[in-house]
């Protein structure tokens, strides 16, 4: 909604209404005028006072009261309570609700890892949890096994065991219409979906000139289309509602490069490109978006000798055919920011939940890193 010239005439008593459609930004009486398509801020005398034109009908109603009240004489800065002469402004009301009682949830990559740790966290602070999974081999040529139904099912003890409703969904997140029917039945079945964190991914290491063309796309299609994919089906409902939740999950390794690990590191840095977007898309839709970049967590995807074999790389070392668990330790810690060979999936999971809620209202196209103290090693 704009606020029309009469109101804002009598809002600040000006000779002139300062409108949306009047985009003459001015400077008259030591007072400046800026404008943003929801937002008219009104500086004067340095002091800023925010009259957000989407503001609640009780809002907007105290507003058009108190401005016939200033066409009457009296000060509608006054009537509004909005600080001019004092140095007590802004609202210091502690927004510090963590619960997520009463959302739903979509969260892909759900059977296992990072996913599984973040659909429980996710239930144990309130909502209710759809968990998609391929529940089957993603791809050829992974290093790990793939994940199976029975550790789906196992996410969902986690999630009735906080006594939360839980949908499990077998599908790949590569097939747009398999996420989009996700969605449909998430929103049909919880009434509604207010929260998807995209969290399924592989991982698959090679230099870029030995790398095949297969284990490229692979990476890229999951990665980043599958990703796009499940943030495109969710995007319509949140729309239409202006609410919505959405956390990517990206990683460490899409914030510096990494040796061997060009098509896994292109596809997380895409994500943060994708994510950025996005929340700029929708951000006067009442949707945030955001990313979580988890560091080196304990899940199949790093616990086996191939993974252990570039962290030993990593750290500058020859690494032998199949590295123990020890090796790779014995490698890596001395050079941990928190001294940890790597966090748990269960230490990653809070810093997605804390996203999804009213707390982090304002929080949108922003990076968490969640990589035990690693990115205190870089910038950006
Ligand atoms: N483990 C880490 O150190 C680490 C670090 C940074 C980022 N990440 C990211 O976190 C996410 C979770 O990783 P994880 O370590 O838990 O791995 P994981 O292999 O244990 O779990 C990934 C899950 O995603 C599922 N999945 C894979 N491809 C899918 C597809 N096409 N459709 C649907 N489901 C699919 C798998 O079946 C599996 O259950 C990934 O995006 C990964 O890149 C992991």
């Amino acid at each position: 909604m704009h606020l029309n010239s009469s109101v804002l005439r009598s809002l600040v008593g000006w000779k002139r209404a300062i409108l949306p459609a009047d985009t003459n930004r001015c400077l008259r009486n030591g007072s400046k005028v800026a404008e943003q398509e929801n937002t008219i801020c009104i500086y004067k005398n340095t002091r800023q006072t925010n009259i957000n034109t989407t503001m609640p009908l009780m809002s907007r109603r105290r507003m058009l009261a108190t401005s016939a009240a200033a066409l009457g004489g009296i000060s509608i800065l006054q009537n509004m309570n909005v600080a001019t002469s004092s140095d007590d402004i802004g609202d210091k009301t502690p927004h510090v609700n963590f619960s997520l009682d009463g959302k739903s949830a979509l969260v892909t990559g759900a059977a296992r890892g990072i996913g599984q740790a973040i659909c429980a966290a996710l239930a144990a602070a309130g909502a209710d949890v759809m968990g998609l999974d391929i529940c089957a081999v993603a791809a050829p040529n992974l290093t790990y096994p793939p994940a199976t139904p029975e550790q789906l099912a196992q996410t969902g003890r986690m999630v009735e065991g906080a006594k939360r409703r839980w949908i499990p969904v077998n599908a790949d997140i590569r097939d747009a219409k398999a996420t989009k029917k996700a969605v449909d039945r998430a929103v049909k079945e919880f009434g509604k979906l207010d929260i998807v964190v995209a969290n399924a991914g592989i991982q698959a290491y090679g230099t870029l000139a030995n790398k095949s063309d297969e284990d490229w796309n692979n990476v890229i299609d999951i990665n980043v289309k599958g990703t796009a994919n499940t943030v495109r089906a969710a995007l319509p409902h949140m729309l239409s509602r202006k609410y919505g939740r959405i956390v990517i999950i990206s990683s460490g390794q899409g914030r510096h490069g990494f040796k061997n690990g060009s098509a896994y590191s292109t596809s997380k840095w895409g994500l943060i490109g994708l994510m950025k977007s996005v929340a700029w898309e929708v951000g006067k839709d009442g949707i945030t978006v955001n990313c979580v970049e988890p560091g080196l967590v304990d899940t199949p995807l790093t616990r086996n000798p191939g993974r252990w074999r570039e962290l030993i790389h990593t750290a500058g070392k020859e690494a032998p055919e199949n590295p123990t668990e020890q090796e790779a330790i014995a490698a890596s810690a001395p050079s941990s920011v928190m001294g940890i060979p790597w966090m748990q999936p269960g230490e990653v999971a809070p810093a997605v939940v804390f996203l999804c809620t009213d707390a982090a209202n304002r929080v949108s196209g922003a990076c968490l890193d969640a990589v035990a103290g690693e990115s205190a090693k870089w910038t950006g």
